[in-house]
């Protein structure tokens, strides 16, 4: 099928590209959403861009999610040779699965590429009290740092009802994400169309800002079904941001931009 005089995969993703204002967009064929080994495919590719841009000295800050589950599957002892890697979770949030938290993603990465890994366990639904008690801890705000000072960020995107669901957002936070017509999440973060923040889980961990500041932005999410969600969030993505996504979810975004 010939999306508005687009043939190929490649066209798709220059045109992405530009259309988005980010650094580069690479197109995996096919769509995760019906095929799973598209998206150990799309970990396959965030595996690959993590290689080229590695320094000498990595702080890598990564969220949670069944994409980034994928690309710490496809990280190799080679990634990481004769490189210092550390790996830090974006935000501390505990309410998704334990296999789908950054947490446990940053082990498997560090365990993966031989390097290393630090936890944060922040439960996104505490009291101001509690959050503050727990920010005083010299642990906790030693992982904070590492995050701001993050040069690299990997992170997923996802369909922000689909995200607040699995995360057992509570009832006023739900309403409040439908009320604002929330379409897409990333780290925490709710767009709403528009691209403007409506909701974030949680005060603490990698912030917008952070991500702006880091050297390199790897945004990995596909499937059909992320269309809207992936357009909600690239208003506000850095532009020094690749994509990786699949061609389902490219030719959506294209309709819709
Ligand atoms: C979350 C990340 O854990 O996973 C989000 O914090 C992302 O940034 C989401 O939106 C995506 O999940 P999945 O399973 O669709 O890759």
């Amino acid at each position: 099928e010939l999306v508005r005089g687009i043939t190929g995969i490649h066209e798709l993703e220059e045109q992405l590209n530009r259309l988005l204002g980010i650094a580069e967009v690479k197109i995996i064929p096919g769509d995760s959403d019906d095929t799973p080994v598209v998206k150990e495919e799309l970990g396959q590719a965030c595996a690959d861009q993590l290689k080229k841009i590695l320094k000498a000295q990595n702080i890598i800050a990564v969220t949670g999610g069944t994409t980034m589950a994928c690309a710490a599957e496809m990280m190799t002892r080679e990634i990481g040779k004769g490189k210092q890697i550390l790996f830090v979770p974006a935000r501390g949030g505990v309410g998704d699965d334990v296999k789908n938290q950054a947490n446990s993603i940053c082990a498997k990465m560090a365990e993966q590429t031989g390097g290393s890994h630090r936890a944060l366990y922040i439960p996104d639904q505490v009291s101001e009290k509690v959050r503050e008690s727990l920010l005083q801890d010299p642990n906790i705000s030693e992982v904070l740092n590492l995050i701001q000072s993050a040069n690299i960020v990997l992170h997923g995107i996802g369909d922000a009802i689909k995200m607040a669901t699995r995360r057992n957002t509570n009832d006023a936070d739900m309403d409040k994400l439908l009320k604002e017509q929330a379409v897409g999440e990333a780290f925490g973060y709710y767009f709403n169309i528009e691209g403007e923040v409506v909701h974030k889980v949680s005060t603490v961990g990698l912030q917008l800002a952070d991500l702006h500041r880091a050297r390199h932005a790897v945004a990995v999410a596909g499937g059909k079904s992320k269309a809207k969600a992936i357009q909600s969030y690239m208003k506000s993505a850095p532009p020094n941001t690749v994509f990786i996504t699949d061609e389902g979810a490219a030719k959506e975004l294209f309709k819709a931009l």
